[in-house]
């Protein structure tokens, strides 16, 4: 069985939640607190040894690139001072990961994006991860994802249960248990559907570790909901295919600490848990907020 290497970040999307302050800077270099979001979902990956990172960018995601790069400019200022700890900031990003990237000319869905990176991945297993998404560093599940991939072979999601209303936000799965508890067989997959029409309350999170066979079924994968070609759609076609071609899929259930950072609510209840959190602001923050009179 061949190890995984490979981490897929697509970050195309034009970030419209987010105007106007998305207008002329990617969604992905949000902060939270002080480094952008997509920096974490970076350090994860390679945390889990995947220290081969392709992005899945577009036009307008320059400052994506910058920041994954050096800043001689920045550095040499900072050295000049002997600013050795505000240095060490500026280089963490530079030092993280071999960085590759290649453009989605059209926005034609999350399962398009991925075909992107068909040349780059070949015949890997590989990692997917959505920016969208933040796994907590204390939580981590990239590492069972890449245990269950080698027990089983095929495909592997990471799943969550959510109440019930929620389900329609996500990709939902049908699913039978496995010998492990915190496996699940996934029998049937369904794109964002009506709360009616949901088979379970397992909705799948963005972590996804792919057999490449996903690829060629990706090139035949219709435009499905939204008109978009859906990696959920490729994923169950993969489900159906027998495990000698690369089929197969499973899901990880995730109990940990999960921030969503897509929609504006959620972005900000992620900012200000983490900031919490901090040894630097956090006492100041928590001590500041208990104090608030939120009424009005
Ligand atoms: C994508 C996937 C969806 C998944 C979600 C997780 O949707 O299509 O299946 O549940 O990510 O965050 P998006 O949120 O990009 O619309």
């Amino acid at each position: 069985m061949k190890g995984v290497r490979a981490a897929v970040i697509p970050a195309a999307g034009l970030g419209t939640r987010f105007l106007p302050a998305t207008k002329a800077m990617p969604k992905e270099m949000l902060p939270v607190v002080d480094k952008p979001a997509i920096q974490f979902v970076v350090e994860e990956a390679v945390a889990a040894g995947l220290d081969d990172v392709l992005f899945i960018t577009s036009r307008g995601k320059r400052a994506l690139e910058d920041h994954f790069d050096r800043n001689t400019e920045l550095e040499v200022a900072l050295q000049e001072k002997n600013d050795s700890d505000r240095l060490a900031l500026t280089q963490e990003s530079t030092d993280l990961a071999r960085i590759h990237y290649v453009r989605q000319g059209q926005a034609l869905g999350l399962g398009h994006a991925i075909l992107m990176a068909e040349n780059h991945v070949g015949d890997q297993p590989f990692a997917v991860l959505l920016g969208d998404d933040l796994i907590d560093e204390r939580d981590p599940i990239l590492p069972r994802m890449i245990e269950v991939r080698e027990k089983f072979g095929g495909s592997v999601i990471c799943l969550m249960q959510v109440p019930q209303e929620d389900i329609s936000l996500y990709g939902c799965a049908a699913v039978a248990p496995t010998d492990n508890d915190d496996v699940l067989e996934v029998t049937d997959l369904i794109e964002k559907p009506a709360v009616a029409d949901a088979p379970s309350n397992y909705a799948i999170i963005g972590r996804y570790l792919l057999d490449p066979a996903v690829f060629e079924v990706l090139h035949r994968t219709k435009p499905g909901r939204g008109g978009e070609i859906q990696l959920t759609d490729a994923l169950l076609e993969l489900s159906k295919m027998s495990p000698e071609t690369g089929g197969g899929v499973r899901g990880v259930v995730f109990t940990g600490r999960r921030y969503d950072t897509g929609d504006k609510l959620s972005y900000l209840k992620a900012v200000i848990r983490l900031a919490t959190e901090r040894e630097d602001i956090g006492p100041e923050l928590r001590t500041w907020l208990a104090e608030q009179d939120f009424s009005g």
